[in-house]
Parts: structure tokens; sequence; C-alpha cells
């Protein structure tokens, strides 16, 4: 820590690194819960994760860091400097959001949470929204008072408020914007693609025992330009990507000890979101906003993009062929890479959102945004929720929802009180349809590359164009500057529809 003589910069940033630490230190403890943790330990690792986020909440809401942000604001030296403005003005941001919720509504909703959660795991398991609905009304009612804590923008609703936490700039009107004409094209593809015979899933059924698919995944991230020395990948039910420092940022994956493609799709996607990490300026910057990602819609287009645009593509399959082959031996006899390009791109209407393709999955979020706005703003009651998902369920995909469990009970988000996040999932393809446009303009030979394993100018451009920046620019405006465009939903669905009329013969 500098000394009160340091300048209110240097100071502001030694409490910047200070939360970072601790920050990370509840990431470790999460992680490791996810994934080595003995069950019988859960009791006191909630103390500890529970110390650690009143810790961090502490220093996210301390008065003297506003007395230093306001000094910082006054001094020229410091507004002159870019990477110091970007870090004065976003800290700013997140002191005044974190300190705009007073304490008793951030407890209660804390508390809410973990007992919400706990309902939620027993009415899934009955397929039972009776039991979940009260808490889901709570959660409701303290949402609109997180809302309105956090003020709503001029021109704006509820929801605005909300949105702000993981998508900041954007608002629900432009969500819908942007969703409406998607959608509109998006249910007669999947509707036509309904009419033509089914792809088979080639890797259906071939063994390929776990400790091997783990080696075949640590190769697979290493050469498309995930750190493995600053990384690790483990089994977990639900994947995720976590950055505990600078130099370690960890992923997971789930096994299917009978179809490789899923633990690879997954790999390829967390390892997307490792490289953004990784590609952050963290070595001079971490803990400060100048090396903290954009938002989660940016976050998201880098999984979906070495997931799909990458992981789908037949020039992946050229290179990635022989190495499954080196690997899984007399499992991949038969296959080759038209028919693993035509099985990782099926298109096939599915209950569960995360089980979902490429195309169906954005109707998935859409039905959530939609739900959440109306449940805000008191235009859709708790109580009809499984109707109104069951029925759109219908519309969009031609499913009958059997229960709720396979309907509006499967996610957590809504359990945990997350309210605004759904969209950043389909904000992000958007995002990352958009990026994939510019990036194959301006380096027009990628697909060669690919298929010489080289996927070295892919993740320098993204390093160079999305990745440095970190949250130098708000979303949409680093979208605009990288792309020369606003955010539209055409690049996306162009690739989509370009891609699946040749894979279905539409
Ligand atoms: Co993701």
């Amino acid at each position: 820590m500098p000394t009160a003589t340091a300048s209110a910069y240097d100071q502001l940033t030694a409490r910047l690194h200070d939360r970072a630490v601790v920050d990370s230190i509840g990431t470790l403890l999460s992680w490791d819960q996810e994934t080595k943790m003995p069950p019988k330990a859960s009791g006191y690792r909630a103390k500890q994760l529970a110390m650690m986020s009143r810790m961090e909440h502490e220093r996210a809401t301390d008065p003297a860091l506003g007395d230093l942000l306001a000094a910082c604001a006054e001094d020229s030296d410091v507004q002159g400097d870019p990477v110091k403005a970007t870090n004065v003005r976003e800290a700013r941001k997140d002191y005044d959001r974190a300190t705009k919720l007073p304490t008793e509504l951030v407890v209660e909703m804390t508390e809410t949470s973990s007992l919400a959660m706990d309902a939620w795991k027993t009415a899934r398991a009955k397929s039972d929204f009776k039991e979940f609905q009260p808490w889901l009304e709570k959660h409701v009612a303290l949402n609109r008072r997180k809302a309105e804590c956090y003020g709503i923008p001029e021109g704006g609703e509820l929801y605005d408020a909300l949105l702000e936490d993981y998508e900041t700039g954007m608002r629900a009107a432009q969500v819908e914007s942007l969703f409406k004409p998607l959608r509109e094209r998006l249910t007669p593809l999947i509707a036509a693609i309904a009419d033509k015979p089914a792809i088979e899933n080639a890797a259906d059924g071939r063994a390929c025992p776990i400790p091997v698919q783990r080696e075949f995944l640590n190769e697979i991230a290493g050469a498309l330009g995930y750190d493995l020395d600053g990384g690790r990948l483990d089994p977990t039910t639900h994947p995720f990507c976590q950055t505990m420092g600078p130099k370690d940022v960890r992923i997971t994956t789930r096994y299917d000890a009978n179809n490789f493609l899923d633990a690879l799709q997954t790999t390829l996607h967390e390892a997307g979101h490792a490289m953004y990490e990784q590609g952050l300026e963290t070595d001079t910057y971490f803990g400060e906003p100048r090396a903290t990602a954009a938002s989660l819609g940016i976050h998201e287009s880098q999984s979906r993009m070495w997931e799909n645009q990458v992981g789908r593509s037949e020039a992946f399959w050229a290179w990635a062929l022989p190495i499954a082959k080196k690997h899984f031996s007399a499992a991949m006899d038969g296959l080759t890479v038209e028919s693993l390009h035509r099985s990782s791109n099926i298109v096939k209407p599915h209950f569960i959102r995360v089980e979902s393709d490429e195309a169906t999955y954005n109707l998935h979020i859409m039905l959530r945004f939609d739900i959440e706005r109306l449940m805000l703003s008191g235009d859709l009651a708790v109580a009809d929720v499984p109707a109104w998902w069951n029925d759109r369920m219908k519309t969009d995909l031609g499913l009958d929802v059997p229960d709720d469990r396979r309907g509006c009970l499967q996610d957590v988000h809504w359990s945990m009180g997350a309210m605004g996040y759904f969209p950043t999932y389909t904000l992000g393809n958007l995002y990352c349809g958009q990026f994939w446009d510019t990036v194959n303009a301006e380096l027009p030979n990628l697909d060669a590359s690919f298929a010489a394993g080289d996927f070295a100018p892919l993740l320098a451009w993204l390093r160079d164009k999305v990745h440095t920046p970190g949250r130098t620019y708000a979303p949409q405006d680093l979208c605009e500057r990288v792309t020369g465009k606003p955010l539209s939903h055409e690049p996306l669905c162009n690739y989509l529809e370009s891609k699946l009329t040749e894979m279905y013969n539409l």
C-alpha cells in the first residue's frame, strides 16, 4: 500500500489491486468447490465464501475509495492519460453502482438466493413450479427494488437498470429491436430444417475413454492458443471459465464417454472465454478495469467464435480429424471430415437451452428475455410463467413441453435472482457474427490457416482488436470501432442461413 503522500491515483490502483487479491481468493474457493471439494466440506465452505464476499463488498463500497475517485477526477494528469482515465471512469461507475444498493437489500438478496436455490432444486426434481413460485415472486420484487435503487435511465424502463450490470450501455428496447428481426429469420429457417431428413450424429456411440478425451482436448485447446501453463482443464457438471490471477485462467468441461463432440464443443467454448481473459493486459493492470472484460456479451462473443465459427467449420475438421484418430484410434474408424462437419452442425429443437444448437439456442434466450421483462413490468404474473413459456416453445420450436422440469424450471439463473443476464448470451452471438464478418474481410485466408492448424492469425486479430482494450470502450462502441458498424442481427442471420441452407439442402 503506498503511503498517504502517494498520489490519489496510486492509492486508487493500490486499492483495486488489493481488492483483486480478495476477489481472486473467493474465486479460487468457488473453483475448488465445483471441482475438488469433498461433499462434507460444503457447510464450512459457505462460511468461507460469505466472508470473502463481505470483504469484497466492504472494499467495493469503502467511502475512502469515493474520496480517491473524486480526487482523481480533478487531476488533469490522470485525465490526460488514456489508461488512467479509463480506470478512473470505470472504477467510478462500479463504485456508484455498488453504493447505490442499501446493505439490507444486498443481504436480503443474498439470503433469498440461497433459500430460493434450495427450493428450486426441490421444485425442479418434482417438476412442480408452484413450489418455486413464491421464491420467484420474491426475487421479482427484490429485483424491482434493486432497479429502483440503481435508477432507471432517461426514457428507459426497470429492466435497463438490471441489464446495466451485465451489458453496460445496452437497453431493453434495443435488445428487443435486435432480437425481433433475428427471431423472424430464425423461426422459418428452423421450420424448414425440420422438414428435411435429420442428420445422423456420426460421433454417437463411439467409445472414447475420458482420460483419452482429456489428452485430446488439451492438445486441441493448446493448439488454438489457450496457454495451459497459465491454465488447466478439469471436469465439472456445469462447465465454466474462472480467473484466479494474472497467470491463472482455468476452464472445466463435461464428458460423454460415448460422444467426444460434446466435451470438445464445451471445451472450445470455455477456451474461448479463457483466451479472452489471457489476452487482457493483466501482467501490468490486473485488478484494474483496463485489464477487465468489456461485458458479458463481449465475453460470450469470444467463446462462441471458437466453439461455432471455428470449431464447427470444415477447415477445423480437416486439421482436427487426424488428431482425433491419433488419440482415439479405432473408435474413429469410418469418420470423415465431412461426417464430423455435418455432425457438428445438427439443428434440432430441444427443450433444454444448454443442449441446444447454434440456431435454436437464440430462441430460448429471447423467450427468457421477454418473460423477465414482462415479470418485472408487472405485465406477466409469475403464476402464469409456465403457460407463457409452453406456448412460446410451441410457437417458436414446435415443441410440447412435457413438464416444468424441462420447461421454466430448467435454469439456475432465476433461483439466484439474476435477471438481465440471459440476453447477453444472444448478444454475444450477435457480436460474434459481426466480428466474424470483419475478421474474414481483413484476413481472407483464415480457412486455409485453420486447415493447417494455424490459429495464430485469428487469435492475434482478436487480441489486438477485442481483448487488449479491456474496458476502454463500452461494448457497443467497441463493436463499432472493430467492425465499422453498430451492432446488428444481420451478420449472424446471414452466417446461419448460408451455412444451414447448404448443410440441409434447403
Ligand atoms: Co459462455
